[in-house]
């Protein structure tokens, strides 16, 4: 399996991403990094924590991380995700430990163990990620790739008219990780808004009858009246499942390499990730950036394998 660390900020659809990991075997997840963004961080911590109670997953490092950006105001998204991060799901105190070590250098330490290795899927505002570079310049070598779910190319903004959530919270954060060498993926909202779980797929998963699915259910009911109500989306969109599951089935996605910078002058752009397209600035590609996706077989694979761990 590929190993992986997970940086997140759990947050509904981080949930759903970490379920993915662990049902997924060609994936092993090493580590998994908590940061701000969907809710508080040692909120975000807890639910990692209990995340992985709920499906008795084996003992896996979950390190408190950054708990604001490096330079902007901490902006959370309770209109989304709910108070908690997890809608109108309430989980149990979560019975394992977090690791003693700040998810900085979780990610550091695991990186080091094992160079070239590892990658990193990034689901959250990159601030872990890039105190960890500032802290660690030689993490660019080491992490064999980074998987990162944040931007809006084409697509219109979800945070600001032009700026998607997980970028707009550390612009600062995304600008270090762009440019620093490190061999990117990103899954922006351009293929994400094509994910759209529906009302009929939570059924499906209720119909097993297990914690797993009335935990999805209760998550996913909230995130679906946020989509109605505020993009009249029927359904909810699961933007880091996507990116997960791009770690090992690549082709789910069509990708191009292009020059990707996000704007950090403080203007009506802040936090914007563009692509120059036209290769108007003559800058090398910086990154590879997914701009197709394949939703109805990248469903299908989530659902198999929500279905396996409510079965389990
Ligand atoms: C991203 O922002 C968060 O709300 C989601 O968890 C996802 O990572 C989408 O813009
Ligand atoms: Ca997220």
């Amino acid at each position: 399996p590929q190993r992986i660390l997970i940086d997140t900020d759990p947050g509904i659809d981080d949930a759903l991403a970490i379920l993915l990991a662990l049902a997924s075997p060609e994936v092993r997840v090493e580590g998994i990094s908590v940061v701000f963004g969907n809710c508080a961080v040692d909120q975000g911590l807890r639910n990692a924590l209990a995340i992985l109670d709920l499906v008795r997953a084996p003992q896996i490092p979950v390190a408190r991380g950054m708990d604001r950006p490096l330079v902007q105001p901490l902006l959370l998204a309770p209109e989304t995700h709910g108070d908690t991060g997890l809608g109108y799901a309430r989980l149990p105190e979560p019975t394992r430990q977090p690791d003693p070590r700040h998810g900085v250098d979780l990610i550091i330490e695991k990186a080091r163990m094992a160079p070239g290795e590892l990658t990193l899927v990034a689901l959250g505002p990159l601030t872990n990620l890039a105190m960890a570079l500032r802290r660690e310049p030689r993490l660019v070598e080491w992490l064999h790739r980074v998987v990162i779910m944040g931007g809006a190319i084409r697509h219109q903004g979800n945070t600001t008219p032009l700026a998607e959530f997980n970028v707009y919270c550390d612009p600062h954060a995304a600008h270090i990780v762009y440019h620093s060498g490190l061999p990117i993926t990103l899954v922006p909202l351009d293929v994400t808004y094509q994910v759209v779980l529906r009302p009929e797929h939570v059924e499906a998963l209720l119909a097993l009858n297990s914690p797993v699915a009335r935990f999805i259910a209760e998550a996913t009911r909230f995130y679906m009246e946020f989509h109605d109500a505020y993009q009249n989306i029927e359904g909810c969109v699961i933007n880091d499942p996507l990116a997960l599951a791009v770690v090992f089935a690549p082709d789910l996605v069509g990708v191009e390499r292009h020059y990707v910078d996000v704007d950090i002058s403080g203007g009506v752009s802040l936090g914007k990730t563009f692509a120059d397209f036209y290769r108007l600035t003559g800058k090398p590609a910086n990154m590879e950036v997914a701009l197709k996706v394949e939703s109805e077989r990248f469903l299908n694979l989530f659902m198999d394998r929500m279905a396996q761990l409510c079965r389990a």
